[in-house]
């Protein structure tokens, strides 16, 4: 029945061809774009941090990043990771950026490295070794001879490196950019004149260099010639760059945000993100970068602070665990592909804008030869409107873009997501553990002061009952504590413990920001105040288990266990805090994307841990007799502790309006042939080696809820979805099915409609 109805549509496995890794091109750059062997490109890049993730886990995610439609991977080069102690060099393992460059250039794609080499990136002390810290009259980041020189050697070092293994285009590799320093013009004015001259020095020093390839500078509107400044933030449509000679770059566009222990957990709805890309290209832009693509996991002590958690999922296109994230991941695909449509017009010419009226934007990118394409955009954020631009009318819905790569058809809006979310699904197993946590103690003051970022005290070997720990916060890591004591008769011993929780990696002068305990240290309310020793004072846990069955990502719920961090066969997987809870208010789940984003507008979470699941990866575990060592501070219970597969649901779902664009994969380049009526819904299972085997829910007119949860509206098309669906898809790994009132007929006249399915794979 109705076959002639359905728009079944078969995607073709084209066969993948391997690209070569040879790039041999000359790389420069003027008013419109970075040239790449004489040619202007539009390029889309993404971050991944090598040292986030592991070895094993790259090739997947590089694959991935491909898939999304990304053309360069960016990454900064982590110095303290390198050069532990100075001069002693470490590049194994997930240190390895050599093999991480080549892995990116085996998959064809080209390489952005920001060596910095202070980079921020949440990371340990912004990526400085600590003994920089150390030599005598150092200065960071300023017009300081012993900074400038070790900054010089470290960036040289890393340059010669690349260049022995031919990896700049210049020499046939991937590297198209390198950065130098990072986000100084944020902070510069603290540092007077010497920083205007430090960044000076800055430039000519890379410049010196001669990687063959161009430099960038981001936020740093000074940045001298030929180097190119670029901006930062969630939004760099309103960015110029200092030349008319250099291209307008996006360095960091921000897929979400950082998550801190004792904060709730942020994230960017799409259709915002979505919606600040296509108004960067509108306005001019030709690269950008999401910062991150894949945020992963601080392992070790690596993450920055104070109080960056050890999970830096960012709520990235690809989560912490390497998986993909729906809808984003699916729906920034699509909008790459419709920018890459209007890439021949993008890059060669200037814009013009018609006039659209108060809070929308009409762009036109039009060269003599005929080429056309526009990006339509409302920016206001209540209402949906409707426009006449060439003659025709679209529905711009508000804080959207429409990509018309032809100046005529949409193929794209930055609102109309398909809702393509697969269901997470976690899967818990239980360990056992040997043996019990602390007990307690009592009265008298013990007062402690800190710079932070977290105390405990013991007294006589017993951490002090009902008060013994204190911490700062993201905000404020200062700690100042009254602990009530009881005091034996006698000898006492006093344990003063004191952690930090990533040191402070941003800011004008953050190097002198400190951590620890800065004293007085007293005893009150005993006679007089008494100083006290310092030691520390640790429990160790030491228990056995074996791996979750199955190939999936792997973490550990914490749930029970109090502060510290854990190793599992001698690799730290990083610090564990479940008890830091975040705050209870603040929480908006769904959030409305219309409007500016910033950090905290979006947060979920609230009142719940920040973080209790913890990555182990794959490549660390054996099948049996894994060993998990716990360093804890506060006290737990070890048998609650559980071990968690994190895989792709069973379940994928799809929502499609009837005013959505044709799938911007169905556009040829002869669009007046290739285009269909109407939109289309898609499912494909998410494993290679499924096919659909059953229908969940399909429901054709208003209807409710989302993946997992649909209902039907107050309007839903009386025919028989399910045996429609039933035909054109179960039984194949994807189908496609045209979301019309010709299939489904009409259950509401003059109402807006819609297609929303759940099908299972099996
Ligand atoms: C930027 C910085 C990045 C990262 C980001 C926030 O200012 O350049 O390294 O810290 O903020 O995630």
């Amino acid at each position: 029945m109705a076959s002639k109805e359905i728009l079944l549509l078969v995607l073709c496995w084209g066969l993948v061809v391997l690209a070569t890794t040879s790039f041999g091109a000359n790389v420069t750059y003027d008013h419109r774009a970075v040239v790449i062997g004489g040619k202007r490109r539009v390029l889309i890049s993404g971050s991944i941090h090598y040292p986030r993730s592991t070895p094993e886990m790259w090739p997947d995610l590089i694959q991935k990043s491909k898939d999304g439609g990304l053309d360069v991977i960016e990454t900064y080069v982590f110095w303290n990771l390198h050069e532990p102690v100075r001069n002693q060099y470490n590049f194994e393992g997930r240190y390895d950026l050599v093999k991480f460059v080549k892995l990116v250039a085996e998959a064809g794609l080209y390489v952005h490295l920001r060596i910095g080499p202070y980079v921020c990136a949440e990371w340990n002390y912004g990526g400085f070794p600590l003994w920089l810290h150390f030599i005598p009259g150092i200065q960071f980041r300023t017009d300081n001879e012993p900074f400038k020189a070790e900054m010089q050697r470290f960036t040289a070092k890393i340059v010669d490196m690349m260049k022995q293994e031919k990896l700049y285009a210049s020499q046939g590799g991937p590297i198209i950019l390198s950065q130098i320093e990072n986000e100084y013009g944020n902070i510069d004015s603290a540092y007077g004149a010497a920083g205007k001259s430090y960044i000076k020095w800055a430039a000519g020093m890379a410049l010196s260099l001669d990687t063959g390839v161009p430099w960038v500078m981001c936020q740093q509107s000074d940045a001298p010639d030929p180097i190119i400044n670029t901006c930062n933030g969630f939004y760099c449509d309103q960015f110029t760059p200092n030349s008319n000679n250099k291209p307008k770059m996006w360095t960091e566009n921000w897929s979400g945000w950082f998550l801190s222990f004792g904060g709730a957990v942020p994230y960017r709805p799409v259709e915002d993100l979505a919606f600040a890309v296509a108004r960067f290209f509108q306005r001019g832009g030709t690269f950008q970068n999401y910062y991150m693509y894949h945020g992963g996991t601080n392992f070790d002590r690596t993450s920055g602070g104070p109080f960056i958690s050890t999970s830096y999922d960012y709520d990235a296109p690809l989560d912490e665990y390497g998986l993909i994230r729906q809808p984003k991941w699916g729906h920034l695909k699509d909008l790459h592909k419709a920018i890459k449509l209007c890439e021949a017009a993008l890059v060669a010419t200037d814009p013009t804008y018609p006039s659209l009226g108060p809070n929308l934007e009409a762009t036109v990118y039009k060269t003599g030869s005929g080429l056309c394409s526009a990006f339509l955009a409302n920016i206001g954020t209540n209402s949906d409107v409707t426009v006449k631009f060439n003659g025709n009318s679209y529905l711009l819905p508000a804080w959207s873009v429409s990509i018309l790569p032809d100046c005529k058809n949409v193929v794209f809006n930055t609102a109309k997501v398909c809702l393509v979310s697969c269901i997470m699904i976690f899967s818990y197993t239980n360990i056992k553990a040997d043996e019990p946590l602390l007990e307690d103690g009592s009265k008298t003051v013990l007062h402690v002061q800190s710079l932070g970022h977290a105390l405990h005290a013991f007294i006589n070997g017993k951490l002090v009952a009902f008060a013994g720990s204190g911490y700062g916060s993201s905000s404020n890591a200062k700690v100042t504590v009254d602990f009530p004591i009881a005091l034996a008769p006698g000898k006492n011993t006093f344990d003063l413990l004191s952690l930090t929780v990533g040191l402070q990696n941003y800011g004008a002068f953050y190097e002198k920001t400190g951590a620890g305990i800065t004293g007085p240290v007293q005893l009150k309310g005993s006679g007089n105040g008494t100083n006290i020793d310092l030691s520390s004072q640790q429990w160790t846990y030491q228990t056995t288990f074996d791996a979750p069955a199955g190939s999936e990502p792997v973490a550990i719920d914490f749930t029970g266990m109090g502060k510290g961090e854990a190793w599992v066969n001698g690799q730290s997987i990083g610090r564990y805090w479940p008890t830091y809870v975040s705050q209870n208010g603040g929480c908006t789940d769904p959030c409305n994307y219309r409007g500016a984003y910033s950090s905290n507008k979006c947060l979920k979470n609230c009142g719940k841990p920040s973080q209790s699941l913890y990555h182990v990866p794959r490549s660390w575990l054996k099948s049996s007799g894994n060993t998990l060592v716990l360093f804890e501070e506060i006290g737990g219970d070890p048998t609650k502790i559980s071990f968690v597969t994190k895989q792709l649901g069973s379940s994928l779902c799809s929502h499609v309006t009837d005013s959505h664009p044709l799938p911007v994969d169905m556009w040829g380049s002869d669009s007046k042939i290739q285009r269909k009526p109407g939109p289309v819904l898609s499912l494909e299972c998410p494993n290679p080696n499924q096919v659909i085997s059953s229908i969940k829910f399909a429901s054709f007119g208003t209807p409710l809820g989302t993946c997992g949860s649909f209902s039907r509206g107050r309007c839903s098309s009386a025919r028989s979805l399910s045996s429609l669906l039933l035909q054109a898809c179960v039984g194949s790994k994807s189908c496609s099915i045209g979301v019309s009132v010709n299939t489904f007929g009409d259950p509401c006249k003059g109402v807006m409609k819609s297609l929303a399915v759940e099908a299972s794979c099996t």
